[in-house]
């Protein structure tokens, strides 16, 4: 048996292509992401200050903070602009019968 912890959050479809939504994983807020029809997630909040990343802009892979324009590459989580010195949280994420599947701790 795998120990691994994969939490449907979400129906593939509800993510729209392109951008972004916010979710419940276990309880815990956290951001979708489709582009090119692969679905990525993150940390529901900026690593900045209390902005959530489903209220930002999608461009390519670059999700934007709508607080103070931080950018965020959902691939990997790396904080690519000031004021952001964090990088932020990413999640494994598997497609798996038009579900979203996301790995949770
Ligand atoms: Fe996201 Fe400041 S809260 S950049």
């Amino acid at each position: 048996m795998s120990s691994e912890n994969w939490v449907d959050v979400a129906s593939v479809d509800a993510v729209p292509e392109g951008d972004t939504i916010g979710v419940s994983l276990n309880g815990q807020g956290i951001a979708l992401y489709k582009v090119d029809g692969e679905v990525f997630a993150t940390a529901g909040l900026c690593t900045h200050g209390a902005a959530h990343m489903c209220d930002g802009f999608l461009e390519g892979h670059e999700i934007e903070c709508p607080l103070h324009q931080g950018r965020f590459d959902i691939r990997t989580g790396k904080a690519l602009n000031e004021p952001l010195t964090e990088d932020i949280r990413t999640f494994a994420v598997r497609l798996d019968a038009g579900r979203v599947m996301v790995l949770a701790d």
